[in-house]
């Protein structure tokens, strides 16, 4: 059997939202109680749309990395305890991705729903797009994970990384462990997009008021929630299904306190749709304040988020190093 390893991941698309903390996250800081965590600020993930959707303007890449760095030692992720790192600056993640890719099958790789969504408006699909859940794979692979805590939106890009485990491990003798998906403890499902609620809140959108970012000040937090897009119906009510608007509110309500939607339904049965957005926003303020102090100090050391990032490649290169010359072996090259 392996020892515990803890693998995670995020884009530095943008500022981290509420989406990115209770699906993820706040689940790494929970973890790192007893685990150390290996997280990695994935710069190669994050161009992938770059060319084709001009959403993210290159220029910016380096100033989201430190703020996305600050933001998650802001929410609590620990450099010493942990391993904080920039993917780009651990070159074995994308030697390795060359090899799973040789493992996988354009077919199989097309029918991801990822990749299916995100190219659907796209004319000149990037290659790069294509081969992003083999890039996630290898992040998770090169460190021998066994344990992924990540967003329920992680799920066929999990599945996929298992499947190229058992692959090469059929193939070259066993060398992975099978990497099992560990979701956060209560969130039922995504957090979604307010403006609509049919899609999943993400950082690559660029509608701002369709997410809650973790340093929106008490006014754009208000703002946001009152302009998230509910129904016509004036009660409160958990029904994803069919009020996927009002039952999104109701579950971040739910992340926060922890409480279980019907409960909390119940509690507030005497306020319509709108004075509910203003108590959800409240409670957000609240719950955002003292991460958002925080992040406001180390923003002031940007020396201090670099050196983290650095001391973090190396000991993360300390693990890949090792995995990579066994692979190459094995694999004859
Ligand atoms: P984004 O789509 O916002 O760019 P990333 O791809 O960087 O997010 O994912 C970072 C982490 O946040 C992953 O673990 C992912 O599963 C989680 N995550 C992203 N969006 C959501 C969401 N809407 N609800 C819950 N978890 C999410
Ligand atoms: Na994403």
């Amino acid at each position: 059997s392996w020892p515990d390893r803890i693998i995670s991941g995020i884009q530095p698309t943008g500022i981290l939202h509420i989406g990115n903390y209770y699906g993820a996250v706040k689940n790494w800081i929970n973890l790192q109680n007893s685990n150390e965590i290996i997280c990695s600020i994935v710069d190669f993930h994050s161009i992938t749309l770059s060319y084709a959707s001009k959403l993210l303007d290159h220029k910016k890449l380096p100033e989201n990395i430190l703020l996305m760095t600050a933001c998650l030692l802001g929410c609590g992720l620990n450099s010493e305890k942990s391993i904080l790192f920039l993917q780009s600056e651990v070159p074995q993640h994308t030697q390795l991705c060359w090899v799973l890719s040789c493992l996988t099958t354009v077919p199989r790789l097309a029918r991801q729903p990822q990749y299916r969504e995100k190219s659907e408006n796209i004319k000149d699909i990037p290659s790069g797009l294509f081969f992003y859940p083999v890039l996630q794979a290898a992040d998770i692979l090169i460190y021998k994970a066994t344990k992924v805590p990540v967003g329920k939106d992680q799920l066929q890009h999990l599945q996929l990384a298992s499947h190229l485990a058992r692959k090469f491990n059929a193939l070259y003798g066993e060398t992975f462990p099978i990497p099992e998906l560990i979701f956060s403890g209560n969130i039922a499902s995504k957090i979604k997009n307010l403006r609509n609620p049919h899609k999943k809140m993400s950082k690559s959108y660029p509608d701002k008021l369709s997410r809650i970012e973790i340093t929106d000040s008490p006014d754009d937090i208000t703002e946001k929630i009152k302009k998230a897009v509910t129904d016509c119906t004036s009660q409160v009510t958990y029904e994803p299904d069919i009020r996927p608007g009002v039952s999104n509110l109701v579950g971040i309500h739910s992340v926060i306190t922890g409480r279980s939607p019907a409960a909390l339904c119940d509690e507030v049965k005497h306020l319509n749709t709108g004075q509910y957005k203003l108590l959800v926003a409240e409670i957000l303020i609240e719950t955002l304040k003292p991460i958002q102090k925080e992040i406001n100090q180390l923003l002031n050391d940007k020396s201090f988020l670099i050196s983290v990032l650095k001391n973090g490649a190396i000991k993360a290169s300390k693990i890949t190093s090792d995995t990579w010359t066994v692979v190459r072996k094995k694999i004859g090259c």
